[in-house]
């Protein structure tokens, strides 16, 4: 197996594969982006091609090639990171397609943001040469990555994954043992879990816990405009899925959480959340 990283192909190239394509090209790593939408993959071009020139690296700009063949796009490569959208039965069928086309020294690692890779590796042949790396976009401004094994994992393939972490300029967040959200979203979703329980038991108004936490973190929003931007569905379905992993009835969001999100009040995109926001035109 070669032990340094100088090939990626980026399965997916949607809102996170692109950002990871885009920040291995600053990096100077040569990057092959695959996609099954040929728009998708025009749009990602743009934003690279604008995140390399804003960064001065318009040099960079060779570094990405496009591909909407996948055997062409891992042909060569070191390390895929698959980056298709959140759902377990696709992404085992990607990483068999990937295993079958790929040359045996590459190593195959998922962006997914929950499920471990333990459950993805047994569509695999390579199963010693399998990973989570999960970036938390967006990436320039949050630099980590997790990192974690699937079961049969190798120390060398979870040492070139890291390393290569580091080589795109990101904090590898080392996960020890197999834990469900990894590292800072397991933090962040007992964040969210407290300040929704202090809202739905009239504890104290989200503004007041936004405040706190912008003061105390120095960060610019609070837990609950993030929630209100990120969508409150896909907040409800995240913590759903923790509750549905530990059974433990404190992990249930509460029952005024699930009722905005069946009232179709979802935040940002719908003009209503937690707080009112101006429609987009
Ligand atoms: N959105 C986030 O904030 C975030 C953060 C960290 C990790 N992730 C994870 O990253 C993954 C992708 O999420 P996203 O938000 O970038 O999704 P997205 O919908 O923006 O992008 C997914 C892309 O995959 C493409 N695709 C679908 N099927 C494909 C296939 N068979 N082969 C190649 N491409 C295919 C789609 O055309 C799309 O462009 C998910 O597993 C998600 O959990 C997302």
């Amino acid at each position: 197996m070669s032990k340094i990283i100088k090939k990626v192909a980026i399965i997916g190239a949607g809102f996170t594969g692109k950002q990871i394509a885009a920040i291995a090209a600053l990096y100077d790593f040569n990057v092959s982006l695959f996609d099954i939408n040929i728009d998708t993959l025009a749009e990602a071009k743009k934003y690279i091609s604008g995140f390399l020139k804003r960064k001065k690296k318009n040099d960079a700009l060779k570094n990405v090639s496009y591909y909407s063949d996948m055997s062409e796009a891992v042909s060569d490569v070191d390390l895929v990171i698959e980056a298709v959208p959140e759902n377990l039965e696709l992404k085992r069928k990607v990483f068999s397609q990937i295993d079958s086309l790929a040359p045996a020294k590459t190593i195959i690692a998922t962006n997914s943001s929950s499920y471990p890779v333990s459950r993805i590796e047994s569509a695999v042949k390579r199963k010693n040469k399998v990973l989570n790396i999960h970036f938390y976009p967006p990436i320039p401004t949050r630099p980590m990555a997790d990192i974690m094994r699937g079961s049969e994992t190798s120390d060398e393939t979870f040492e070139i994954g890291k390393n290569w972490i580091i080589n795109i300029g990101c904090e590898p967040l080392i996960v020890k043992k197999e834990c469900f959200g990894f590292v800072f979203n397991r933090i962040w979703h007992a964040v969210k879990k407290e300040c929704l329980k202090m809202w739905a038991g009239g504890y104290a108004d989200i503004e007041v816990i936004d405040t706190a936490w912008k003061i105390f973190t120095k960060m610019k929003l609070g837990p609950f405009t993030m929630m209100d931007g990120i969508g409150l569905d896909v907040a409800y379905a995240v913590e759903m899925s923790y509750y549905k992993e530990s059974g433990d009835p404190k992990d249930k969001p509460p029952q005024a959480f699930r009722a905005m999100v069946e009232r179709g009040d979802l935040g940002l995109k719908t003009g209503k959340g937690f707080y009112t926001w101006k429609k987009k035109k």
